[in-house]
């Protein structure tokens, strides 16, 4: 049989790889914290000062998937160059408005 000590070492070690590596990944798959929708009151913003982009990530798909149910199509790539860092296009701004208009449910509050 294992000596006490023994198998308290062990616990502690694999309780530390645990939660090192949960919070790791939180940050790593999601891209962390937002760097866009960093002030003002849409739900984006909202849901970025909660739980950073993998939040705004959630409220932008809902609010596309409302705007859809109420016949407004939008596609992510439409507003956002690029997935990674969700730079924003051109149009992105006044769009935003008419998919906010088209998704009504307050998101994120
Ligand atoms: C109609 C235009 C539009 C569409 C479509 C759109 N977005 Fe956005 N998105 C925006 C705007 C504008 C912001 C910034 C909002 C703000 O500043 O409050 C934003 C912010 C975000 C952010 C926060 C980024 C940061 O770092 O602050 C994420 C994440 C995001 N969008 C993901 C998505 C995803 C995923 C989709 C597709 C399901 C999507 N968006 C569709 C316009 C759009």
């Amino acid at each position: 049989m294992t000596p006490f000590p023994v198998r308290l070492f062990a616990t502690g070690l694999c309780l530390v790889s645990i939660t090192s590596r949960t919070s790791r990944d939180a940050s790593a798959s999601e891209g962390g914290k937002c760097t866009i929708a960093t002030k003002g009151d849409t739900a984006t913003a909202r849901a970025c000062a909660k739980g950073g982009r993998a939040d705004a990530k959630k409220v932008m798909k809902e609010m596309v998937k409302q705007a859809k149910a109420n016949g407004e199509k939008f596609a992510c790539d439409s507003c956002h160059k690029d997935l990674d860092n969700y730079e924003l296009t051109k149009n992105a701004t006044e769009d935003f408005k008419k998919l906010e208009a088209a998704a009504p449910t307050r998101l994120g509050s």
